[in-house]
């Protein structure tokens, strides 16, 4: 199912075929003809003698000699004049008529050179617009696997407008998270710099870990933001596990739920009550109330995954297409209901179920993932769904433009 652009020279891929921009004379020429004629050796220029060329907006088949593939099917693209002598409907064919030669030998990938945009003088953005409409169509019936190979990225762009917009979204919101950091930075600096020497008996009543410690240990909760540990520089309940086994009459800091909601950020909440009623802690019963918990685990990105493919009333093979998803994967997650997604093909559901921002992140969060604006992927994302535009080629046509990883797999 899934169309993938690559950036690679194509007599490299290792794929069942792959397809050639050839002329009407099938007899090789200059660009992506010449490399394939290169790399396939004598034998296949002799085999395209024998074809007696093909008309513009055809193909034809051949073996691959000494390229790593196993076919190869010589496209012949028609030249670019001005857009209005057919040539978007010969550029279609050309992918059609290769495509159906694809499945006719029973290949399960296929990798295309962006055909007609070189010499012929095709401009490479709609040059890939019909590719990816094409194909896309495609393969909502049938399972292969597509490349779009894209050699000189250099020279390849999404449309002018789409590029900017993004560019601005992205100026906006990235410039915006990465402002506050610094302003956060800027704020703690300052506050470091204002705060008073504490005395000795503060600093050992102070076991709490500051928020860089507790990032780099996770198990250790950080016990609250430091300007609460200057203020009240009373001995701190926190504690890591393994203290808290040490020293039973030592209540740990956060309630698990919320350790686990949110591990970076465990406030001592239950503070008040652990230093009124310092229940005595144990380890056994500590692992039997995990036990318990872990019995209770919430839906998994599996199970949610499915039920809003019914609540949609779609078929599985529906969403998966429309994902840009492969059969084979939608099959494991379909199988594993604590399957564990990247995060790309969380995106590629949430976008082919059609959801929301609030529902992706939802969808985002039951495998462990979340959207964020210190990442372009996130952000570009973001810019989709919130605009509403749910058409995966082209989020991914703007996810390479700006070097991100697509959706789908
Ligand atoms: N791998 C992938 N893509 C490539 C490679 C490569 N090794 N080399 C070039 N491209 P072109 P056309 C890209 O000119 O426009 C020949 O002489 C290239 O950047 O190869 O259909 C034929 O014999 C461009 O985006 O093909 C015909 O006479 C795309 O492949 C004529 O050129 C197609 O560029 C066909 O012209």
């Amino acid at each position: 199912m899934p169309l993938l652009i690559v950036r690679n020279d194509i007599t490299k891929m290792a794929v069942d075929a792959i397809v050639n921009a050839a002329n009407a004379s099938l007899l090789g020429g200059g660009g992506v003809d010449g490399c394939i004629h290169r790399a396939a050796g004598e034998g296949l220029l002799a085999e395209c003698r024998a074809l007696g060329g093909c008309e513009t907006g055809s193909a034809k088949i051949t073996g691959a000699y000494n390229l790593p593939c196993r076919y190869v099917i010589h496209a012949v693209g028609p030249m670019w004049i001005d857009g209005k002598h057919n040539e978007r409907e010969q550029l279609e064919s050309c992918y059609r008529v290769s495509l159906r030669l694809a499945r006719e030998h029973a290949c399960e990938s296929v990798a295309f050179p962006l055909i007609s945009s070189g010499i012929y003088g095709y401009p490479k953005d709609k040059a890939l617009q019909v590719a990816m409409e094409v194909i896309g169509s495609f393969l909502l019936e049938n399972d292969m696997t597509v490349y779009i190979v894209v050699f000189d990225k250099a020279a390849y762009r999404i449309s002018e407008k789409l590029f900017t917009d993004i560019t601005e979204y992205i100026d906006d919101v990235y410039v915006d998270a990465h402002t506050d950091e610094s302003e956060e930075r800027r704020r703690r600096n300052l506050f470091v710099r204002m705060a008073p020497k504490p005395l000795r008996a503060e600093s050992e009543a102070a076991p709490c870990a500051a928020p860089e410690d507790a990032c780099a240990k996770p198990d250790m909760a950080p016990c609250a933001p430091p300007e609460d540990a200057w203020a009240k520089p009373k001995p701190a309940p926190c504690a890591a596990p393994e203290d808290a086994c040490a020293k039973p009459d030592m209540a740990p800091c956060a309630a698990p739920e919320d350790a686990w909601m949110e591990p970076d950020m465990a406030p001592c909440a239950a503070s008040e009550d652990a230093w009124a009623k310092p229940a005595p802690f144990s380890c056994a019963s500590a692992a039997d109330d995990l036990d318990a918990r872990l019995s209770r685990l919430d839906e998994s990105f599996s199970q949610m995954l499915l039920r809003k493919i019914d609540e949609r009333g779609m078929t599985d093979a529906a969403c998966y297409k429309k994902a840009n998803i492969d059969r084979k994967l939608f099959s494991k997650i379909r199988s594993d209901i604590h399957y564990q997604p990247s995060k790309p093909t969380v995106i590629a559901f949430a976008i082919s179920l059609e959801l929301s921002l609030a529902e992706t992140k939802e969808l985002l969060a039951k495998a462990g993932f979340a959207l964020s604006h210190s990442n372009k992927f996130d952000i570009i994302i973001e810019y989709f769904i919130s605009r509403g535009n749910y058409r995966i080629l082209e989020i991914n046509e703007a996810l390479f433009a700006f070097d991100q990883s697509l959706l789908g797999a």
